[in-house]
């Protein structure tokens, strides 16, 4: 406490001395004093007393006392010593504020008598104060935008102090954006300025901390800080950035709706709505891809929204934007890049380019029957298609260009087989597993008339009575056709051709429709045995095709022919006279009742029998021979006239008969043998040996003949056998029904001179025609017999030698039908087959030698 009252003492001398001079430096005019500010209470500040010149008695006596001018008094006057004294602390600061110099005015009165004086007290500066901000902390918003060089006005720090303790100078902690400019202002202030030196970045350094000092000048020097926090504010300068520029995606074509696909993602370094970041479609995506994706704005998740088509679209390349919030908004953009991976999801298809056309039968192979195409919405080898057909059709697929295939025919096709076919194709792609399509083709196939009618049989026989109704159905012919339509209906017709030199369609008449065939006469089996019909079955298709048959109609015999005598001849006279010689012995043969019947068969079986005898003990008469013989010796008794009546009776039903009456003279002394010779001839033994000449010459013939048949038929025999085996030769049906009776048989007696020759019908044989050419015996009584069709010029009995044709010409008609010509009774020759010759007249090709 001593010392450091002993130190303020120092410092007051000091003053006191100092002040001592100013006070003796103002006594002559005006009284200054000069002191610090802040001084203490109490403090001395001079003997103003003394200074006036004033004794110690005349203080207290004259009142010496002190008057501020300006209302506060800071001073007072010590009674005791005189003394100016500090009343109250002065703070220059308060008292002058900012004038440079700081003087006090003060008045002293003095009482008795009173005098006034003047006197002046200066208050000195000293650095009492620091320089000061306001605000200590300063808070700047600067926008990250700014431009450099920009300045910024910061608050200016105060000290109250003046001179050289006033505010000096400023500082700024370092930053490497900022820099501090004083700027020196006209009423001498300096303004602090803030400069920005380089470009701000938000996403960098988003608050910058700097401290700002002001300093003044004085010794020492006093301070005072400003915090300046500087908050840069952003600026939407970053667009959202996506990880990636492009996406790729790959996704099933058949992936159901809401199918997760990608998530995007775009950051936005910018700070808050700046950053925030919203993704949509880029503003040019079509309307399809809009049907089909979705996005999710805030998250970037995309998602299937609508169906997938490969087949469509494979790929899809989809823009995406990213806005932040900012004003104005930045955009950032990336693709999606989605590929559709295709799925067997499409059957193939099969087209028809062209419509399948029906068929004609005869289509030859390779005719196109219709155009496919075939076609897989699906690719690659989802979208390969290979097309099968069903085996077993005559078809085939003919690719042509890419996918399209011909179906062709490869084959025979026949209507009459298969009028249609469904021709099945199967399309099968070549995917896992495969998807198949199969379609149906129906081909119909148009009838060609390429099948003629068939008739039923190719030959038809038809047996008809003799003598029936004419009109009445003799028979139907019926023919079918495989083909269709007018191809198969078929009309029936007869083909010309002669029967006995008539058009058969004098005959017969047909029903075109059905085949029936009508009869047009009655016939006669005398006449007519048999005949044939052609008949053609046509049918209705262009050009039309026809087949034949033949109908042999056989007439059937009835027995309506009486048995005809022929010998002993009635044309000759009523009664047919013979003679015998009384010396003849039993079993001579008397003569012989010679008949023939038109009819056949059993019809023309002849029996002969003595109905009626002068003497019936007499004579008898072989029943199938007709021969008249003795039965016994003539006697003398016996009457020289006998007459005899000779029934004939045919086997038909019912029996015709014919009776026939011989008168037979007995003559006495009639030689035995006698030919019993006409009586024309008028040299018996000449015309004997004529006869007996052409006979050798005949039978040499004959024989000759034979022999050539012989070998004729051998050779034939030997060929037929192969086929037929049997050594009989079967003419049948050797042209020629026109002939109905030509067959000849010769019969030669050969006990003496030949009584006759006897022709046989053929018809004995068979009903129905039937030739056979035997080298055997018919009978008992034949030593040869030849059979054989007279028509066959080659073997013509008649081309033997000219000689036997004045024969025929004496041979007299006796017949019913003409056919019958005789020559003598000692030679008989029954010639049949010139019934034809005597309808038309020709001559017959038999006779012409
Ligand atoms: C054919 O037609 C005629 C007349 O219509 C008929 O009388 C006849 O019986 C028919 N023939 C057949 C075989 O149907
Ligand atoms: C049927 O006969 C006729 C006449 O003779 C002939 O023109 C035709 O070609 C014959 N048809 C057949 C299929 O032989």
């Amino acid at each position: 406490m001593t010392k450091r009252m002993g130190y303020r003492d120092w410092r007051w001398l000091a003053l006191w001395w100092h002040n001592c001079f100013l006070l003796w430096s103002t006594i002559d005019g005006q009284t200054r004093y000069t002191i610090p500010e802040e001084l203490k209470q109490g403090s001395v500040i001079g003997n103003l007393a003394k200074d006036l010149g004033l004794g110690l008695s005349e203080i207290f006596d004259r009142k010496l006392r002190v008057a501020s001018e300006a209302g506060k008094q800071y001073f007072s006057v010590d009674a005791g010593k005189g003394e100016l004294i500090v009343n109250e602390i002065i703070d220059r600061e308060t008292v002058c504020g900012k004038r440079a110099s700081c003087v006090l005015p003060l008045q002293v009165v003095i009482e008795n008598p009173l005098q006034l004086h003047r006197i002046e007290v200066e208050i000195r500066d000293i650095n009492d104060n620091s320089p000061n901000f306001i605000t200590n902390e300063l808070t700047l918003k600067i926008a990250e935008s700014v431009v450099v060089g920009r300045q910024f006005s910061l608050e200016s720090a105060e000290d109250p102090d003046v001179g050289s303790n006033a505010l000096k100078y400023y500082t700024i902690s370092k930053d490497e954006c900022f820099s501090l400019k004083v700027k020196d202002l006209s009423n001498g202030r300096k303004a602090p300025e803030l400069v920005l030196e380089k470009r701000l970045d938000r996403e960098k350094q988003a608050v910058h901390q700097l401290l700002l000092t002001a300093l003044d000048g004085g010794n020492p020097f006093r301070s005072g800080t400003s915090q300046i926090t500087i908050t840069v504010l952003d600026v939407n300068d970053n667009f959202p950035v996506f990880e990636k520029a492009l996406y790729k995606v790959s996704i099933d074509e058949n992936s159901p709706k809401g199918t997760f696909m990608v998530k995007l993602k775009a950051i936005d370094i910018d700070d808050v709505q700046n950053g925030e970041v919203k993704y949509s479609f880029g503003e040019r995506t079509p309307n399809a891809v809009l049907s089909i994706f979705d996005i999710d704005s805030d998250t970037g998740e995309m998602f299937l929204k609508g169906k997938l088509d490969f087949e469509n679209a494979a790929t899809y390349e989809i823009d995406i934007s990213a806005k932040d919030n900012g004003t104005p908004e930045m955009e950032g953009q990336c693709s999606v890049q989605v590929e559709v991976v295709d799925v067997n999801d499409n059957p193939p298809e099969i087209i028809f380019t062209s419509k399948p056309s029906p068929l004609r039968e005869d289509a030859p192979s390779g005719t196109v029957v219709a155009l496919i195409s075939a076609r897989d919405l699906d690719s690659g080898n989802n979208g390969k298609v290979t097309l099968q057909l069903q085996r077993g059709n005559p078809f085939n697929m003919k690719p042509s260009f890419s996918n399209n295939y011909a179906l062709v025919t490869n084959g025979v096709l026949d209507r009459e087989s298969f009028s249609e076919y469904n021709i099945e194709i199967t399309a099968t792609d070549s995917g896992s597993p495969p998807l198949t399509t199969k379609k149906t083709i129906p081909v119909s196939i148009i009838d060609v008339n390429d099948n003629s009618p068939k008739f039923t049989q190719s030959f038809y026989d038809v047996y008809l009575k003799e003598n029936g109704l004419p009109g009445s159905i003799l028979s139907s012919v019926s023919a079918s056709d495989l083909d269709f339509g007018d191809n198969a209906k078929i009309s029936y017709s007869i083909l010309d051709s002669k029967v006995q030199g008539v058009s058969v369609s004098s005959y017969v008449y047909m029903n075109s429709d059905n085949g029936s065939i009508y009869s047009m006469h009655s016939f006669d089996y005398e006449t007519l045995k048999v005949f044939q019909i052609l008949v053609q079955a046509k049918d209705h298709g262009s050009p039309s095709l026809n087949s034949n048959a033949t109908v042999h109609v056989f007439i059937l015999d009835q027995n309506d022919n009486a048995p005809a005598v022929i010998y002993p001849s009635a044309a000759l006279g009523s009664l047919s006279h013979q003679k015998m010689p009384r010396s003849a012995k039993a079993g001579h043969l008397v003569t012989k009742v010679t008949a023939v019947d038109a009819d056949s068969g059993h019809n023309a079986w002849i029996s002969y029998k003595l109905a009626e005898a002068t003497d019936a003990s007499l004579f008898s008469v072989n029943t199938y021979t007709g021969e008249v013989r003795t039965k016994r010796t003539v006697s003398e008794q016996d009457d020289s006239s006998q007459r005899l009546l000779i029934e004939i009776k045919d086997d038909g039903e019912p029996v015709q008969s014919s009776t026939v009456t011989v008168a037979i003279l007995v003559e006495d002394g009639l030689q035995e043998p006698i030919l019993n010779l006409r009586q024309k001839a008028p040299e018996p033994g000449k015309k004997s040996g004529r006869i007996t000449l052409y006979l050798i010459l005949s039978l040499a013939s004959v024989s000759m003949l034979s022999l050539v048949t012989f070998v004729v038929l051998a050779v034939k025999c030997v060929r037929n056998s192969r086929s037929s085996g049997s050594c009989c030769m079967r003419l049948d049906d050797l042209d020629g029904y026109n002939n109905p009776n030509r067959n000849l048989q010769i019969q030669l007696n050969t006990d003496g001179p030949i009584k006759y020759v006897e022709v046989l019908g053929g018809d004995m044989l068979s009903q129905s025609q039937s030739f056979r050419s035997c080298l055997s015996p018919m009978s008992e009584f034949s030593d040869f017999t030849f059979v054989k069709p007279s028509s066959t010029t080659d073997f013509n009995l008649f081309s033997i030698g000219g000689a036997f044709k004045e024969m025929i010409n004496v041979l007299d008609a006796s017949l019913p039908d003409s056919a019958w010509t005789f020559e003598s009774q000692q030679m008989l020759w029954y010639l049949t087959g010139f019934s034809t010759t005597s309808v038309d007249g020709d001559t017959p090709s038999e006779s012409t030698v």
